[in-house]
């Protein structure tokens, strides 16, 4: 089915100038960026966003890093989307990502991996709606 996902380009990514080589990455496996923004997330933001990770011992270090620059919110649109976007990806840790995937290309480390995408449908709709309104998101 036709899904959308909710991506963030984060900030060890938008700092080295990648944000148009992730895209790349994106665009060639097919998936289509319908919305786009560069932000600086504010930490109330990035601890909503967040939220479901606020018991784990990195959270502190993961909300100071993801307000520490820009980042370039995105919804990407296409057949199986949220799938295919994690596949694209690779794994959390860069060190086991597969080759050619965003974070294997381009991530430092398992907390600075250059990108994050939804899990689910469910909750990319949720993510989507923390940072675009419906008049944003403009498929072809
Ligand atoms: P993301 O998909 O954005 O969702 C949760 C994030 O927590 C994850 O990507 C990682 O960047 C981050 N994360 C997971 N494990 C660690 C860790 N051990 N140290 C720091 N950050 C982590």
């Amino acid at each position: 089915a036709i899904e959308r996902t909710f991506s963030i380009i984060k900030p060890d990514a938008t700092k080295r100038n990648l944000t148009g080589a992730v895209n790349a990455v994106i665009e060639a496996a097919g998936l289509q960026i319908v919305a786009q923004k560069r932000i600086r997330m504010s930490l109330p933001e990035a601890r909503k966003f967040y939220a479901v990770h606020k018991e784990r011992p990195f959270f502190g270090e993961l909300v100071d890093f993801m307000v520490s620059a820009p980042v370039v919110v995105q919804v990407l649109e296409g057949e199986n989307a949220v799938a295919k976007y994690r596949e694209i990806m690779g794994a959390t840790n860069p060190a086991q990502a597969a080759e050619g995937t965003i974070r294997k290309l381009y991530a430092v480390s398992v907390g600075e991996n250059s990108v994050h995408g939804s899990d689910s449908v469910e909750n990319a709709k949720i993510e989507i709606a923390q940072f675009f309104s419906e008049n944003e998101i403009l498929p072809a």
